[in-house]
């Protein structure tokens, strides 16, 4: 009798922990690059907040800053692996998944923000969400940064001062043609190298965002920036076909709201934060903002949007039309 006691009680015991294992919730790991005081950061983790308030008895989500967990080029890989389950790669570095994308880097293709949110917000734009489906990957929505600047250690005036010097680009074809339109040297590099490829001076220069320069120092190792606005720099939530459709209906809704309220939140704070750092950087005293005149902006848009027919092509008449309405 002691042992048949005994015996219920170890089975009991054993239920007990399956069911507890069971009940322990999953991980879910966020990647990025970028720092956490950048809108992409804070989106990470009102993300992982929401989810912790709303669906914290199912699901954790752990989020990896600063190339902390995986860089560039293999965070995507990654993602496919189901090594993570997010990702938020600018829209520059999906050439290798989808070649329309590539709008995005089209130079001078929208007049500010607000155009490339209407582009984003239409048909158009919502189509090329689903642009990676068939390579494994699906896009969940945009989230802003914001337009590019140029630094350099030289003042960068008009494109002729461009000639020669090396930049540090994403890996985008459109960026590279983008800087050999000027006579640069362009140089597809990790975003985690770029602050000591500057410093050592191994690059001369690199075009990024206001937030991304200040949270990075790069201000600090480049004397000049020149306020060029010339190219947007925004992001795809990207997760895996995999992990998505093999959550339950009710949870993949849960998880999609809380994205979309963190995208959301992290937009209202991208437009404030460029600014904010922009005044940073003017105030460090390291760095010189240089304001081009219309005429030498002009300069600019005049060599580089050629580039825009080299890649017509690959990205389709159409969708550039439907981008450049976006103006209006
Ligand atoms: C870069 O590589 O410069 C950016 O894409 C980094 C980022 O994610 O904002």
């Amino acid at each position: 009798m002691k042992n048949l006691q005994k015996m219920v009680s170890a089975i009991t015991l054993c239920v007990g922990m399956v069911a507890g294992a069971q009940a322990a919730p999953d991980t879910i790991k966020f990647s990025h690059v970028v720092a956490e005081n950048t809108p992409k950061g804070q989106m990470a983790l009102k993300f992982r907040d929401l989810v912790a308030e709303r669906i914290g008895d199912k699901y954790v989500v752990e989020v990896y800053p600063n190339s902390q967990l995986f860089g560039d080029g293999k965070e995507m890989e990654a993602l496919i692996l189901g090594d993570i389950q997010f990702i938020a790669p600018s829209l520059s570095k999906f050439s290798k998944y989808t070649k329309q994308l590539q709008i995005y880097d089209l130079p001078f293709l929208f007049k500010d923000m607000a155009a490339v949110d209407r582009f984003q917000r239409s048909e158009a734009g919502q189509a090329l969400l689903n642009s990676v489906q068939g390579k494994g990957l699906t896009g969940l929505g945009y989230l802003h940064n914001g337009l590019k600047q140029l630094s350099a250690n030289d003042p960068l005036r008009v494109p002729s001062d461009a000639d020669g010097k090396k930049f540090r680009i994403m890996s985008s074809d459109v960026l590279a043609a983008q800087f050999e339109a000027v006579d640069a040297v362009p140089l597809k590099k990790p975003f985690s190298e770029v602050f000591t490829l500057l410093q050592t001076r191994a690059i001369d220069g690199q075009e990024n965002t206001w937030s991304n320069i200040y949270s990075k120092k790069f201000f600090e190792v480049q004397p000049y920036i020149t306020e060029s606005n010339h190219g947007v720099l925004d992001y795809m939530v990207t997760t895996s076909n995999e992990f998505w459709s093999g959550l339950p209906d009710a949870d993949r809704d849960v998880l999609k709201k809380a994205l979309d309220e963190a995208v959301a939140h992290g937009n209202q704070i991208a437009n404030e934060k460029g600014m904010k750092d922009r005044q940073n950087i003017i105030d460090s005293g390291r760095s010189q903002v240089i304001t081009l005149t219309d005429a030498e902006r002009q300069q600019w848009v005049e060599v580089m949007k050629p580039v825009w027919g080299e890649f017509q092509e690959q990205i389709g008449q159409s969708l550039i039309d439907a981008a450049v309405a976006s103006n209006q």
